[in-house]
């Protein structure tokens, strides 16, 4: 069919011809966005969920919400050995002139606290020439956010951006994708002001997104973490949202699918929203008209498949080096070990890291190095102690197809 009207977005963060299956959790945020800016108390939010099942989609989709709420946003991506001062206060710059203050005092004032935050960064004997600058003009508000310890620099940098938005009725969303990739001090931090800021009802919330050891991570940060966020496990869709996410974006072009064309796709694609967009894209090129049959899905799917293997498997599978590799393999095979009666891979969430020391025949001490780099890779996670699993679904599977 023409591939110049195909509609499907397979793409990490890309924003998908359909967002299924995520009316729930919109609709629970609209609430949030209600309440706080009544200055009713609520609980930040955190998406969490393998790669590609739409977190980043859900995240920017939430923070769309909260700017025709009229609310200011701003977002980061946390990456590893990276800080947060920098990347925060870019996110908040960018919230305090969404917002839109009509005082251009108080927005002054606003943007010098942010401006203080940042450069604080350099440390206090740094050279002018060293500072990073954060693209304010306003002039630094110093005694504000500067304290050097995060901790208390965040709770001040949001009292008084809360301030500006509560004087309008409205919020601020920080927005934190990859959250787990945050390091200690600095979540550990954001955890001690978010608490802070609801116990002083000021409008600001942290919508966070990132892997399912998420609230581990936050849990070993702060213990209070578990009731201080609403935890919400972004998932593979179910069979109905999964063909909606086909359905809709094709009606759009006149275009259709047999009924059994979908029950193969979701077959394929287990309803992960990457593989949906993926095959989608692939069948519609290779489909000669619409209707799409369960025949063109078939011929498309290795087509579908090695393109999944380059570009979502292939480029994370390559970070691993030969010995990684072989720990991954075992993984592999100690999940496929566990497939019993009525269940399929899908199912088998994590593994015993001492069931795979077992399938290589070594003492699970030898492995932690290569376990370690695994999970600081991003490769795999531990959501609880002596089990691990594969960030990107159906990573086993393609490692046996290898
Ligand atoms: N609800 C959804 N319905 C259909 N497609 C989706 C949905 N959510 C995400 N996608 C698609 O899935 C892919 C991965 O989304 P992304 O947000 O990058 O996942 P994650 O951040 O969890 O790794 C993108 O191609 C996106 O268009
Ligand atoms: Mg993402």
């Amino acid at each position: 069919m023409d591939p110049i009207r195909n509609p499907y977005a397979p793409g990490a963060g890309q924003r998908p011809p359909e967002l299924a299956g995520r009316g729930p959790q919109l609709a629970a945020f609209g609430v949030v966005l209600e309440r706080v800016s009544h200055g009713r108390p609520e609980r930040s939010i955190v998406l969490t969920g393998l790669r590609g099942v739409g977190k980043t989609v859900l995240l920017n989709a939430m923070r769309s919400a909260a700017v025709r709420r009229g609310w200011g946003t701003g977002k980061l991506e946390a990456r590893p050995d990276q800080g947060l001062r920098r990347p925060l206060s870019s996110a908040l710059h960018q919230a305090v002139r969404e917002l839109g203050h009509p005082d251009p005092e108080s927005v002054t004032h606003v943007l010098g606290v942010i401006r203080s935050f940042a450069e604080r960064d350099a440390g206090p004997g740094a050279k002018v020439r060293d500072r990073w600058h954060p693209g304010i003009d306003a002039p630094a508000v110093r005694g504000r956010a500067d304290s050097g310890d995060i901790e208390i620099d965040l709770v001040e940098l949001f009292t008084d951006l809360g301030g500006l938005a509560a004087d309008q009725g409205r919020g601020i969303a920080v927005c934190v994708d990859e959250m787990q990739d945050v390091g200690p001090d600095d979540v550990s931090a954001l955890c001690a002001a978010c608490h802070e800021i609801s116990q002083s009802g000021l409008p600001v919330i942290v919508v966070g997104a990132g892997l399912p050891h998420l609230p581990a991570v936050l849990s070993a940060a702060k213990s209070y973490s578990e009731r201080l966020f609403g935890y919400q496990r972004i998932d593979r869709l179910d069979r109905e949202n999964a063909d909606l996410a086909l359905r809709v974006p094709a009606e759009a072009e006149d275009a259709a699918y047999d009924e059994e064309a979908l029950a193969a796709l979701y077959d394929a694609t287990g309803g992960y929203p990457y593989f949906i967009q993926a095959y989608g894209k692939t069948v519609w090129d290779l489909a000669p008209h619409s209707p799409i049959t369960v025949a063109d899905v078939a011929v498309a799917a290795p087509e579908a498949e090695r393109e999944l293997a380059v570009g979502f498997f292939g480029s994370r599978f390559e970070r691993a080096t030969p010995g990684e590799r072989e720990y991954l393999r075992a993984m592999a095979d100690a999940a496929s070990a566990l497939v019993g009666s009525g269940e399929t891979l899908d199912d088998i969430e994590s593994v015993l890291t001492a069931d795979v020391a077992a399938v290589l025949g070594k003492k699970p001490q030898s492995l932690s190095p290569a376990r370690d780099a695994l999970l600081k890779k991003g490769l795999i996670y531990s959501g609880e102690r002596g089990r691990i699993a594969f960030t990107v679904p159906h990573f086993g599977a393609f490692l046996r197809s290898r």
